[in-house]
């Protein structure tokens, strides 16, 4: 393959909100129409058992990411969208990899860092509640991307040293057995929007304040209202900067809307007015990937026979390297 690998995984443990698509999901299915790069999208349901031990929300959230992507117009003749138990390959190589995996790397990780001081401030054992899924995590993440060869794979800045981890890990396989993997390169995007929840905060889940991408129209409606704002009446000139409604509508607006919202700010316009504004641009843009998307729930068998289509392409290039990479730690037939 001569084309460079672009590799992004998802995890599965929450129904997608106006932040997931603003600052991961559109961007990467723009991306995914370009010619000169491979890209990989994969719902990473494996990483969702270490955070998640409810069942249903896993499988609940795998079909909504599922039915999210391809409703948004994912091209998965042009890229590969596959989930990552569909591959055994990766957890085999998991395995592999986390033979020659330093355990100082791991304890350096932020995640695992942060959980034991948080026992240890709380006067706890360092290892309460720490499971090896946890502490294994990177290594995990390093198998999705290795396995494929990817060149880069975007990430948030929380994820960057998970790449420098997998860089480390490549690199030692590389250096004990040969020349198999590229050193994958984290691609940070500063443009991407961070976009406000209705309380000001990021739109997280952890906050509590997320919008979910795919509410019906009228409680996208009352949703987009609830967007806190100030007192200021009609009629009085409003600040757009530190403004989560004007932030919002601008991550949908192209820069004439901007420029006009900016304008109506300073001329008063009243809350409501720009936050009807803000509803029906954010409306038409998702009104038919909602109903492509609502159409995909009702038939699940869809979904997962298009997820079954992009693994069986995503093992023609696992099984044959999983193969070499057996052959070259001495895992081999005896004759
Ligand atoms: N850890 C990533 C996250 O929480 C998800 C993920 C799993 C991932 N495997 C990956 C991202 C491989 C990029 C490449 O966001």
């Amino acid at each position: 393959m001569s084309k460079r690998t672009v590799l992004t995984g998802i995890t599965t443990t929450g129904t997608p909100h106006l932040g997931n698509y603003v600052g991961a999901i559109k961007p990467a299915i723009e991306a995914s129409h370009s010619t000169d790069v491979q890209s990989c999208y994969f719902l990473a349901d494996y990483h969702a058992l270490i955070k998640c031990r409810d069942p249903e929300v896993v499988h609940r959230s795998t079909l909504e990411i599922a039915a999210t992507w391809l409703a948004l117009g994912l091209d998965t003749d042009r890229a590969m969208f596959y989930r990552q138990s569909d591959i055994p390959e990766i957890t085999e190589l998991t395995w592999l990899i986390t033979c020659i995996t330093a355990k100082g790397l791991m304890n350096r990780a932020h995640a695992y860092k942060a959980a034991v001081q948080e026992n240890i401030d709380a006067g706890e054992d360092p290892d309460k509640a720490i499971d090896m899924g946890l502490f294994s995590y990177p290594v995990l993440m390093a198998a999705d991307i290795l396995m494929f060869n990817a060149h880069e794979v975007p990430v948030g800045r929380d994820q960057v040293q998970h790449l420098e981890m997998t860089r480390d890990i490549a690199q030692r396989f590389n250096h004990l057995f040969g020349e198999h993997f590229v050193l994958p390169e984290a691609v940070v995007d500063e443009n991407v929007a961070v976009l406000p929840g209705q309380d000001g905060r990021k739109m997280s889940k952890s906050y509590n304040n997320t919008i979910p991408l795919w509410l019906p129209e009228k409680k996208l409606r009352k949703a987009i209202m609830k967007i806190v704002t100030n007192s200021l009446e009609p009629g009085e000139p409003k600040e757009t900067k530190g403004s989560a409604l004007f932030a919002i509508y601008s991550a949908f607006a192209d820069t004439r809307q901007r420029d006009e919202m900016r304008r109506a700010f300073a001329d008063g316009i009243a809350w409501g007015a720009a936050k009807q504004q803000c509803f029906e641009l954010i409306n038409a843009e998702l009104s038919d990937a909602r109903s492509v998307y609502e159409e995909l729930m009702a038939e699940p068998a869809r979904i997962e026979a298009r997820l079954l289509e992009g693994a069986e392409k995503a093992r023609g290039i696992a099984a044959p390297f999983i193969r070499e990479l057996r052959e070259a730690v001495g895992i081999r037939r005896l004759a």
